[in-house]
């Protein structure tokens, strides 16, 4: 049986002026010695400032995305390499957010997710269903998709981090029942066994995204096959963000 640490993933979004990074000395504070890895994915103009800090602090620090690209004539992009120059370890790659805004696809997805491996980085690949795809049945065929499209060959458990999030839970206040989070969860780790094998396979952490809260944290982190959560909007506060790393410790 694989022991597989527990992630408590932060997404602050586009939130976050320089004075947001107390909250950091807050959450690190209250949880001086957390049981379950700590990430905090803060805007881009955060990263250093906040990878500095996290120094000492059992956090990790994680950029929001990357350009596949590793330099060049791309104005406003962020390539991996410079996202792991900031002291980042990790990237997001493919939130549904960048996915409905700006038509990343899985291909693309992909390339930021060779571009991550490249720089060194461990890349959270995000996945989720809509409403509808839910409604007519289609999760497991779109979770499936994406999956396969979406990471390349060559993951293992450093380097990759999945995060299931159906799209429409993040942000709502509205989850899945626990069973249809852990049919997707126990079809996400037997897809990645089938591709990557046993080893690999049992070791990458699958992450629930979408509306975990310090009041849901412990009941979702204890389903099968979830190995901890990617945090919106219960992120931003060291209070709330705090509990839910306990309960996923
Ligand atoms: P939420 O966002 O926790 O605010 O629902 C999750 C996410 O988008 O990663």
């Amino acid at each position: 049986m694989t022991t597989r640490r527990k992630i408590a993933a932060g997404n602050w979004k586009m939130n976050g002026l320089q004075q947001a990074l107390t909250e950091v000395e807050a959450l690190s504070a209250a949880n001086p010695a957390p049981g379950c890895e700590v990430i905090i994915c803060p805007p881009a103009t955060l990263l250093r400032s906040m990878a500095k800090r996290c120094a000492e602090a059992a956090i990790n620090v994680g950029g929001q995305d990357c350009h596949q690209n590793s330099a060049g004539a791309h104005t406003g992009d962020i390539s991996a390499e410079m996202v792991a120059d900031t002291g980042a370890t990790h990237v997001i790659v493919g939130h549904s957010e960048r996915r409905e805004t700006y038509g990343e696809t899985d291909a693309l997805v992909r390339a930021k997710t060779t571009a991550a491996w490249g720089a060194g980085l461990t890349a959270i690949v995000c996945i989720g269903e809509t409403l509808d795809q839910r409604e007519s049945g289609a999760t497991l065929d779109i979770v499936g998709g994406q999956l396969a499209g979406s990471i390349p060959d060559g993951a293992s458990g450093e380097n990759l981090v999945v995060a299931y999030e159906p799209v429409w839970a993040i942000g709502t206040g509205k989850i899945p029942t626990y069973g249809e989070i852990e049919e997707v969860h126990d079809f996400i780790r037997a897809r990645l066994v089938r591709r990557f094998g046993d080893t690999t396979g049992n070791a990458v952490r699958v992450l629930y995204g979408g509306s975990m809260k310090p009041d849901n944290a412990a009941e979702i982190g204890a389903l099968s096959n979830v190995d901890g959560g990617l945090v919106g909007g219960a992120s931003l506060k060291a209070a709330d963000f705090g509990k839910i790393v306990a309960g996923l410790s």
